[in-house]
């Protein structure tokens, strides 16, 4: 009897045959910048889209490919792109979805330099955001939303605050006024949370952090779920009949045409990898494909730590309050139970009860945290979000997004728990000796 292969065995094998590559057990590396086309009508075939292969490497490349179509059939998606950053995988599918003006409704918990995109960079193209403040209140989005709103924008589990969204209401009040959803499912990764399945349209990923988890590589994933209804004169980028996307009879084609049903992957590919760069390079996407085959027992085991820390912190009296769902009367309990069955991530935030001194000797003390801005490790990380993640943002930013000054944010990695809540206690110890 056949059955669908679990997620782990597509995290291993989804999108690959080693037939198509020489046999090779693992994705080869295609470090090449450009691909012999061989014949003219070969290479009409590959311009128009009737044949896969590479031309060019800044418009992506075959171990890109594999990427692409892994996390594609992890997600449930139709298309995936691969970019060179998270940000760029952010700040991509903006410009496009707000091609021409408009207007963004965000959450106002999240990663600081996306908060930045949006409030600083997106407006000087024309693209605002609207933040919720009452932000786990789906009717409070759509009191936002206008005639000009081109997309709701939300990070599955907040970083670094580890807020979570009942996504399946957000979506439904944004498809009755024709808004597509997108989600950065960064902290959660698609083993423990599927944005498509609770309403979602587009799925953005930083790759850098737990899907590649091994703190060596930049990347960036947008993952489509497919055949969201684009209102042409809201949308009417992905209506426009252009040569560049033509069929092999030189009739012009949009990008709903182009690929059908996934306009903005297409639109990604063609235009935004074309014009600003960004396809994800051959060594990096490998290196994603190799942290990709062990995610779900790097989570599986980070989840277990995870408990075990909040219980540890929510033990100590410097510690003000600790932010997970597993912390006592945390508010996302709830939601946790219902839409993160395996675990609400590796994440984790608390406030620590001390001087700005104490915070800092606290920090240096640690041996087995290291002081990173970055997430997702083998390593567990420690920052203070205040004066790094969220550096860039104003004081009443800080606010808006629920930073408060002693804010410490830790990335559970996969030391054992016993060996990261001595190194704790010490750290503690010295602080307030
Ligand atoms: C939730 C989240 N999204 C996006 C990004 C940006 O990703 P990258 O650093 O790969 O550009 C980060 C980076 O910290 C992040 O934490």
């Amino acid at each position: 009897m056949s059955r669908e292969n679990s997620f782990s065995a597509k995290a291993i094998r989804a999108g690959y045959d080693s037939k198509d590559h020489f046999n090779s057990v693992n994705p080869p590396i295609y470090q090449t910048a450009s691909f012999d086309l061989h014949d003219i009508d070969r290479t009409r075939r590959l311009w128009t889209g009737a044949e896969a292969g590479g031309i060019y490497s800044r418009v992506g490349n075959p171990t890109g490919g594999i990427l692409e179509a892994r996390i594609a059939e992890l997600e449930g998606g139709k298309a995936a792109v691969a970019l060179s950053s998270g940000m760029a995988a952010m700040t991509y599918t903006l410009l496009l979805l707000g091609q021409g003006g408009g207007n963004i409704v965000s959450g106002s918990s999240l990663y600081g330099a996306a908060m930045l995109n949006l409030l600083d960079f997106l407006p000087k193209y024309g693209i605002t955001t609207k933040f919720v403040e009452d932000r786990n209140n789906p009717a409070a989005y759509e009191e936002l939303i206008d005639e000009n709103t081109k997309a709701i924008y939300l990070e599955s589990i907040s970083n670094p605050n580890i807020e979570l969204y009942d996504i399946d209401a957000i979506s439904e009040v944004a498809h009755k006024h024709g808004v597509p959803v997108v989600v950065d499912n960064t902290v959660a990764t698609p083993y423990l949370y599927r944005p498509f399945e609770h309403g979602a349209d587009i799925v953005i990923y930083s790759a850098t952090k737990e899907i590649n988890g091994h703190g060596n590589v930049i990347a960036g994933l947008v993952v489509e779920k497919g055949y969201f209804p684009f209102d042409e004169k809201k949308f009417p980028q992905f209506y426009y009949k252009n040569w560049k996307m033509r069929d092999l009879n030189d009739n012009k084609r949009s990008p709903v045409e182009f690929i059908p049903g996934a306009p903005v992957i297409a639109s990604l590919k063609l235009f935004f990898t074309e014009f600003f760069g960004g396809a994800l390079g051959s060594f990096e996407s490998y290196l994603v494909l190799q942290g990709l085959s062990t995610l779900t027992v790097r989570l599986d085991k980070k989840i277990q730590t995870t408990k075990k820390i909040v219980e540890y912190l929510e033990s100590r009296d410097e510690v003000e309050f600790v932010r997970h769902p597993y912390a006592k009367g945390n508010k996302f309990k709830e939601l946790a139970d219902r839409d993160f069955p395996l675990g609400a991530g590796a994440l984790l935030s608390f406030g620590f009860k001390g001087t700005r001194e104490q915070e800092g000797e606290f920090i240096k003390a640690l041996n087995n945290f290291s002081y990173h801005v970055n997430i997702g490790d083998v390593r567990s990380l420690i920052t203070n979000p205040p004066e790094n993640t969220h550096t860039e943002l104003e004081p009443e930013i800080h606010k808006l997004a629920d930073i408060p000054k002693n804010l410490i944010r830790l990335s559970i990695g996969l030391e054992d728990a016993e060996d990261l809540i001595a190194d704790l206690d010490q750290a503690f110890e010295k602080a307030f000796k």
